[in-house]
């Protein structure tokens, strides 16, 4: 087996589908597996011009690649459903492509009706945390046994395990670092694993590793109840406008702050990532200022006086990983 796995170093929102979608169009990948997270995640996908976002369903359908909901995974059905259906209208074919495992866990109407009522974290109040309370807790109810699911659920171990086939696998993650129930700012996290040691979880063996792509953005955004944009800077309201900076699945205004470089480091050591894509460097280009936080005190800013200066200095940092810098929203 073969395993590429990309993981979101920031906050979610970096742009993991647009390096999914840009890998499968050149991989020989013949699975695509999301490995952690529910339908909290909204991943905007361009496909021959046209714009999808998606919530549960990995992004191997758009290139005829089985697609599979992985075991880390929480699956609310109606969404499931309306996301297939939404692909379909879209002339995406779906048909024995998407795929569940057996042991993923369902997100249940009162999961949601539970969640819909948090003002602490500031949830997507999508049923993400008390879905997986209760798989931890185990009083959950898995994919497996539920009948509406039958035709789409799989044993994942007989999938990768005994295929007949040499297995590629694409694993694409949703959220991010900051937001990770282990490594992110608690208990303003989300409640799944978000980094590989997550994406390993859903059977993929440490030795089949090729490439963990790493995927941030060119500023930071968050969504949810901390404080986290610095007050008084309009430059934070101008990259959110520039940005489009706006929640994929609830449509929330995102906090805006520069890139912390020291995250940026916790998060490419722990995920051992191979490569990093910063995205929307574009943004600041339009706006003409360019920013990083970085030393040991989280306050201190490096300003530059040019994109080139902020590119240089990104690219010393981590000069053992193999970094893109992205300009363009729809590929790398
Ligand atoms: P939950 O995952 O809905 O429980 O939300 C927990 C925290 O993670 C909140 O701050 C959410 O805004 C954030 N969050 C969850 N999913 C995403 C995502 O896909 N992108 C960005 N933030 C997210
Ligand atoms: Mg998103």
């Amino acid at each position: 087996m073969i395993a590429d796995i990309i993981v979101d170093l920031q906050y979610g929102d970096c742009g993991k589908g647009k390096v999914t979608h840009h890998l499968l169009e050149g991989g020989n990948y013949t699975h695509c597996i999301r490995y952690n997270g529910g339908c909290n995640a909204g991943h905007t996908i361009y496909h021959e011009g046209k714009k999808f976002v998606t919530h549960h369903i990995p992004a191997g359908v758009f290139y005829g690649v089985k697609s599979i909901i992985g075991p880390g995974c929480v699956v609310n059905l109606q969404q499931f459903f309306n996301e297939i259906n939404e692909l379909e209208q879209g002339g995406i074919v779906c048909a024995g492509l998407i795929k569940i495992a057996k042991n993923a866990h369902i997100i249940t109407d009162e999961h949601m009706q539970e969640d819909e009522k948090d003002t602490r974290i500031g949830t997507t109040g999508r049923g993400n945390g008390p879905a997986y309370r209760d798989k931890y807790d185990r009083t959950g109810v898995r994919a497996t046994d539920v009948p509406e699911l039958d035709e789409y659920t799989i044993d994942i171990y007989e999938e990768l395990h005994n295929n007949e086939n040499q297995v590629e696998v694409l694993l694409e993650g949703a959220q991010g670092f900051g937001l990770d129930i282990d490594w992110g700012d608690y208990p303003f996290v989300t409640s799944s694993h978000c980094t590989v040691a997550g994406a390993l979880l859903n059977g993929i063996p440490p030795k089949s590793v090729r490439h963990v792509w790493g995927v941030a953005k060119a500023y930071e955004t968050y969504v949810g109840a901390k404080d986290f944009q610095p007050k008084d800077q309009d430059i934070f309201n101008l990259i959110r406008k520039v940005g489009k900076e706006y929640g994929a699945t609830t449509g929330r205004p995102r906090q805006c702050n520069w890139t912390d470089v020291n995250l940026l480091k916790r998060a490419a050591n722990i995920n051992g990532v191979t490569h990093i894509v910063i995205n929307k460097m574009d943004v600041l280009k339009q706006l003409g200022t360019w920013g990083l936080r970085c030393g040991n005190d989280d306050r201190i800013k490096v300003k530059f006086t040019s994109e080139e200066e902020m590119r240089d200095y990104i690219t010393a940092t981590f000069s053992d990983i193999d970094v893109h810098f992205s300009y363009n929203p729809e590929t790398i």
